[in-house]
């Protein structure tokens, strides 16, 4: 197994359901990940030892998902200064609006880069990290080009319904 060049972490066991469309983006373009379920609050030390540690190991970017009060993207990145990506879960009473506000509201000075709620946020956090990598791989770029290029062929052959 290579050495992860993401780090994934989420709050809790029962984020896997969202937070495994970001493994899937990376996986679908042959980066590796470590992905954990760790807690800010209910494991502080356990997160800031993983943290430190992927960071020692050469990751280069972190995507960090929960729900709720989510804290867990501010702190990572109140321990690195490589890029942390936010992915707001949806939350039983509020669907992931408190998740979502939590995380795009860090104040000035330790940025978190904020994707949209669920699985679509997810999915992008993935493909984001992929986009960061590419900057320095040219052939993980390419194949970046040609997801892209994949999409707008579906698009364009796409056939709306008949009229009944
Ligand atoms: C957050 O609280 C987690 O990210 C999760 O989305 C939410 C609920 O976690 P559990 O109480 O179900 O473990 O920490």
């Amino acid at each position: 197994m290579s050495k992860p060049l993401v780090g994934i972490v989420m709050g809790s066991a029962g984020d896997w359901d969202v937070m495994q469309h970001a493994a899937r983006s990376l996986a679908d373009f042959g980066v590796p990940y470590e992905a954990r379920a760790l807690s800010a609050h209910r494991t502080p030390d356990l997160l800031v030892e993983w943290v430190e540690g992927l960071v020692r190991q050469g990751v280069k970017c972190f995507i960090a998902g929960a729900g709720g009060a989510a804290h867990l993207a501010g702190v990572v990145a109140a321990r690195t200064t490589l890029p942390v990506l936010a992915v707001p879960l949806p939350s039983k009473h509020l669907q992931g609006l408190d998740s979502l506000l939590s995380m795009v509201q860090m104040p000035k000075g330790i940025p978190v880069a904020t994707f949209a709620i669920g699985d679509a946020g997810s999915a992008n956090a993935g493909l984001f990290a992929v986009a960061v990598l590419a900057l320095e791989d040219k052939a993980l770029a390419r194949k970046l080009d040609a997801f892209r290029q994949k999409q707008a062929d579906a698009v364009r052959a796409a056939k709306l319904p008949e009229l009944k």
